[in-house]
């Protein structure tokens, strides 16, 4: 690790305002040769983890239309995920899916086996499991790639200050980086943002989010037939190493997207969380969690996750001012339907504005967004705050894993890193959490572990 990142960092060595990357960006984009796709204007993308996510995003790269662009190389770690990706990416895009089988990479490896089939100013599609993003974000640094990666970008204190590090050298270099936290690039929540600083509700009071939906992330046991390793790679919701479990990989849209229109990142926050029904599952999740994140100015945002069946199920954001309110989420990521009332029953006569629909989904203006920024050599780089997002995340997780309050500060510089070799890891290499004699692993026992989730 160097110096830079062993140093205490203090959240007020980043920036305060969510807003204000872009002018970071731009600073360093004047001093800096410009990076953009091949010569002959033909951007080339690799593919490194070919799941469901991954085989999106490259379908929304591959429809972005201001330019050629093609699929040139895949990695993944299982065979089978990146033929069926490959099937289904060749059926749809006929014509741009150019990955013959010496540009198709299984195992650890992979990632730099596919970035070594781009050329600086191409870019390559991180959407694996998160455990493994900073390790293949510096490979793309070192390469000169653009980069759009998925959220969570980190899991915990550690990996984010690599992340932040990185972020700084990607910036640097004048890479184009994209994070999934596609809401920021959703016009409606862009035009609420402006309302909102406007004044249209007034001071923000209050925020609530809610992701309470039916069983999700419960992992059953460990099949005979596949290595430890392998198994926890494959259901990595399950483990906080490989994703920072349900908490991180689903709360993080809202957290982030509050904390946006708040225009702040929250200094602190303290939660309840409980496992309730575990039948046979063994992963690390709990069942529900209540988080109240606090910001520099006092104000709260109020999270509830629940992944249980037969409960109230909601999915939605709100934002409470001292003159009305907004919907920011109105059930998922997309539409978000956002909308300003004038009171705080969210009822039609109290309706003030609504964006008009239908509207764009954001998995592809993301896309369309980062790929003119590259065409154009704009600056473009997401990474500091798609950080910062994953961090304050975690620090919600924390609190409610500990018990504890975890303020932002604490959060950044936990040393409990989950997986610290997990850029050595190799399809023969023991899983970074060993099971127990019973087959299960460790959970959070809040007020017991203090320190450490787990
Ligand atoms: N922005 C969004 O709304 C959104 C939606 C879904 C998923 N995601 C994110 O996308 C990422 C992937 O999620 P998913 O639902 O596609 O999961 P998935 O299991 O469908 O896909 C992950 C793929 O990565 C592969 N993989 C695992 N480790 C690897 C490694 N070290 N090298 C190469 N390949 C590896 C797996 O074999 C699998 O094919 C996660 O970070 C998730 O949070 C984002």
């Amino acid at each position: 690790m160097s110096e830079t990142m062993k140093r205490t960092t203090s959240r007020r060595d980043f920036l305060k305002n969510t807003g204000r990357i872009t002018v970071a960006s731009a600073v360093a984009g004047a001093v800096v040769p410009r990076v953009y796709a091949a010569e002959n204007n033909t951007i080339q993308l690799a593919l490194i983890g070919c799941g469901g996510r991954g085989t999106g995003a490259a379908a929304n790269a591959l429809s972005v239309k201001n330019g050629p662009i093609k699929l040139v190389a895949m990695g993944d770690v299982f065979e089978h995920r990146l033929k069926s990706s490959h099937k289904n990416l060749a059926k749809g895009f006929a014509g741009q899916v150019d990955v013959p089988e010496d540009r198709k990479f299984i195992g650890f490896d992979a990632y730099q086996k596919a970035m070594d089939c781009l050329k600086p100013g191409d870019v390559a599609i991180f959407a694996t499991p998160p455990a493994f993003r900073w390790v293949h974000f510096g490979y793309a640094i070192e390469k000169g790639l653009n980069v759009f990666m998925e959220k969570p970008v980190t899991v915990d204190g550690p990996t984010t200050r690599k992340m932040l590090e990185l972020a700084e050298e990607s910036v640097k270099k004048n890479l184009k980086v994209g994070v999934g936290l596609m809401i920021r690039h959703c016009r409606g929540r862009r035009e609420l943002y402006d309302r909102i600083r406007a004044g249209e509700i007034g001071e923000i009071i209050a925020m609530r989010a809610y992701r309470m939906c039916g069983r999700a992330c419960c992992k059953g046991p460990k099949p005979d037939n596949m290595s430890e390793l392998l198994y926890q790679v494959q259901q990595f919701h399950g483990f906080l190493w490989g994703s920072g479990g349900m908490f991180s990989d689903f709360y993080i849209h809202q957290i982030d997207e509050c904390s946006w229109m708040k225009d702040a990142w929250p200094v602190k926050a303290q939660a309840l969380g409980s496992r309730h029904y575990r039948d046979n599952y063994v992963d690390q999740n709990l069942d529900t969690y209540a988080v109240e994140y606090t910001y520099p100015d006092g104000t709260k945002l109020f999270y509830d996750g629940r992944a249980m069946s037969g409960c109230h199920n909601e999915f939605a954001s709100y934002a409470h001012g001292s003159k009305g309110a907004a919907i920011i989420s109105t059930s998922s990521h997309a539409p978000g339907k956002v909308r300003i009332f004038k009171g705080h029953h969210f009822t039609i006569d109290e309706l003030v504005w609504a964006f008009p629909q239908p509207e764009q989904s954001p998995y592809q203006l993301e896309w369309d967004d980062l790929i003119d920024a590259v065409r154009q050599d704009k600056p473009y780089n997401e990474a500091k705050r798609g950080a910062e997002a994953s961090l304050v995340t975690s620090m919600g997780r924390m609190a409610a894993h500990t018990g504890q309050i975890i303020t932002f500060d604490r959060m950044l510089n936990c040393e409990h890193e989950f997986a610290p070799e997990v850029d050595k890891l190799s399809m023969g290499s023991p899983a970074p959490l060993p099971a127990g004699p019973d087959g299960k692993y460790p959970v959070p026992l809040p007020g017991i572990n203090k320190q450490r989730e787990y």
